[in-house]
């Protein structure tokens, strides 16, 4: 049984980071109350770094997190276009987080060794606190894109067909993405209205067969949301 999400819709990109900080400090400050420890994976692309730039001016119990990624681009450990280099500009460089508690992809070894790596590292892992996802144009999730096999795959794996450059990515796989007690989709910009109205018709997209195990929540801007 997996849940199907709740639609948040409002007026722009501005306020979907603003409620997605919100809900990210809220899970945190529970999690780290009930279980000492708060478990975020976070999104790759453009479009979260709002929402990592306010969490920077923002949280506190730093020493409580740990931080994953949902996919990686194989680049070189500090390109400016990998996922982990946005992550660090936009929230690792100005707050107090413990750099051993924040695990990159290591997708510099090749997609291959990288995932097979970083599934080790999820291993014995319980439930995320939270799971952020973006979505391309084509409505892709992380780097699981339309047309790939997404079934019965390893927790990580190898991706070397990427349609959004670079080819060679690794992803966690869509059950891995919906193991996590809250699942949180940003989504912004009217290139998105497409991939909406199809998800919004039933059409199977990447972006809506993450099997969320528990909450689900689309936070999307008044460009991007489709009435049907
Ligand atoms: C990536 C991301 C990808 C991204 C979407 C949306 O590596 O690019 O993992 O899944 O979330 O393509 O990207 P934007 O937020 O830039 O529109």
């Amino acid at each position: 049984m997996t849940n199907e999400p709740d639609w948040n819709i409002l007026p722009d990109a501005e306020a979907v980071a603003q409620h997605a900080c919100e809900q990210i400090i809220q899970k945190a400050e529970r999690a780290i109350i009930e279980r000492g420890i708060f478990r975020i994976v976070l999104a790759g692309g453009s479009t979260p770094e709002r929402t990592y730039e306010l969490l920077s001016a923002q949280v506190s119990g730093w020493s409580h997190w740990e931080v994953f990624f949902g996919d990686e681009r194989c680049l070189p450990a500090n390109h400016p276009d990998r996922n982990s280099s946005m992550a660090q500009m936009s929230l690792f460089d100005k707050v107090a987080i413990n750099p051993v508690s924040i695990y990159p992809i290591p997708a510099e070894l090749g997609a291959l060794q990288a995932a097979a790596f970083y599934q080790g590292c999820l291993e014995q892992l319980p439930p995320f606190d939270v799971v952020l996802l973006g979505m391309g144009e084509d409505g892709h999730t992380a780097s699981i894109f339309p047309g790939s096999s997404w079934q019965n795959k390893a927790s990580v794996y190898d991706v070397s067909d990427s349609p959004k450059p670079p080819a060679d990515r690794v992803t966690l796989s869509a059950q891995a993405l919906g193991n996590t007690r809250k699942l949180l989709y940003l989504i912004t910009g009217s290139s998105k209205s497409d991939a909406i109205k199809q998800w919004q018709s039933g059409i199977e997209l990447p972006v809506n067969i993450i099997p969320a195990q528990f909450e689900a929540e689309v936070l999307i801007d008044k460009e991007a949301y489709s009435d049907g």
